[in-house]
């Protein structure tokens, strides 16, 4: 694995140039997606995530940073991906946009065979709502509410009733073997248990598509292999289409596939790049 500073993997982009579309608004969404990253497509099924030339830009100074740059991805149903890269390489950022939680410099994320953009923020947050499942390194909870509260929280918010919230929180704190904590608050509980209260809240409104960004990064080794363990069987059990960063390689490589994001692009992660 390379170990140059993150600094040196960006590019600063001229505001003058045409290149990534970046500062300018240029389009740069209209080319094919074959080239170098064409490897890193899976062509056999359904595809329920998909990036299209993706480029993400954020101003600095009189610069653009260049963080994603034309970037490709497809997602097939079902498949669990892993993201790797240095920190600062942009895999919080790539989340991001694949979340709908931010909006491309350029290039088109495309959600269930959705394109993104176009829709209007709350078209946007609607689709997010019913098929995302955001899991964070920091779980988010909030501190005044018990672990049932937490998880029947986007539950709630949709206007399902109380008892029929009840019933499905339950069942997915029964999922993550916390049934004994459900009247805990998250200050009430360990590090490993609160991140699968936030793993039960991600997945009570039954997304098809989970999202987590270093889900194991603030737990130790064997807590984290625990949580790991917990998001592959749900993400069997649930059906899921799982895109996970990581910095564990242990934990990417039981991944169906492992992507690294490495100057604002992915690469398909060889055995001997992941060591
Ligand atoms: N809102 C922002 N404004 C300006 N720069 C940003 C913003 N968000 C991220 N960046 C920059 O984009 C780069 C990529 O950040 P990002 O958080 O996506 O990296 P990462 O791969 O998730 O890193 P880590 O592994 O440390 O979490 C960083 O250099 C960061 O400083
Ligand atoms: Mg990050």
């Amino acid at each position: 694995m390379s170990k140059q500073p993150h600094e040196e993997k960006l590019r600063i982009a001229n505001p003058d140039s045409a290149g990534t579309g970046c500062g300018l608004g240029i389009s740069s969404g209209q080319g094919s997606e074959a080239g170098s990253q064409s490897a890193i497509t899976n062509p056999q099924s359904e595809i329920a995530l998909r990036a299209a030339r993706l480029t993400k830009c954020f101003r600095s100074g009189a610069a653009d940073l260049v963080v994603l740059e034309d970037l490709e991805l497809q997602v097939s149903r079902g498949e669990m991906v892993a993201i790797v890269g240095e920190s600062g390489a942009g895999k919080s950022t790539l989340l991001h946009l694949l979340g709908t939680l931010d909006t491309p410099t350029n290039g088109e994320v495309y959600l269930i065979e959705k394109k993104i953009s176009g829709w209007s923020p709350n078209e946007i947050a609607g689709l997010r709502n019913r098929e995302i499942g955001f899991v964070w390194q920091f779980h988010y909870l909030l501190p005044e509410f018990s672990a049932l509260e937490n998880v029947t929280m986007p539950l709630r918010i949709r206007g399902i009733a109380q008892a029929a919230a009840e019933r499905k929180g339950r069942e997915l704190l029964g999922e993550v073997g916390l049934a004994g904590r459900v009247h805990h608050r998250p200050g009430e509980l360990s590090g490993g248990e609160q991140q699968r209260v936030a793993l039960a809240r991600a997945l009570v409104a039954e997304p098809s598509l989970l999202l987590a960004d270093e889900p194991t990064g603030n737990l130790d080794l064997k807590t984290g292999d625990m949580v790991f363990r917990l998001i592959e069987q749900l993400h069997r059990t649930h059906q899921l289409t799982s895109v996970i960063a990581t910095h564990n390689l242990a934990f990417a490589e039981r991944c169906d596939r492992v992507l690294r994001l490495e100057n604002g692009r992915l690469w398909p992660a060889e055995k001997r790049d992941r060591m």
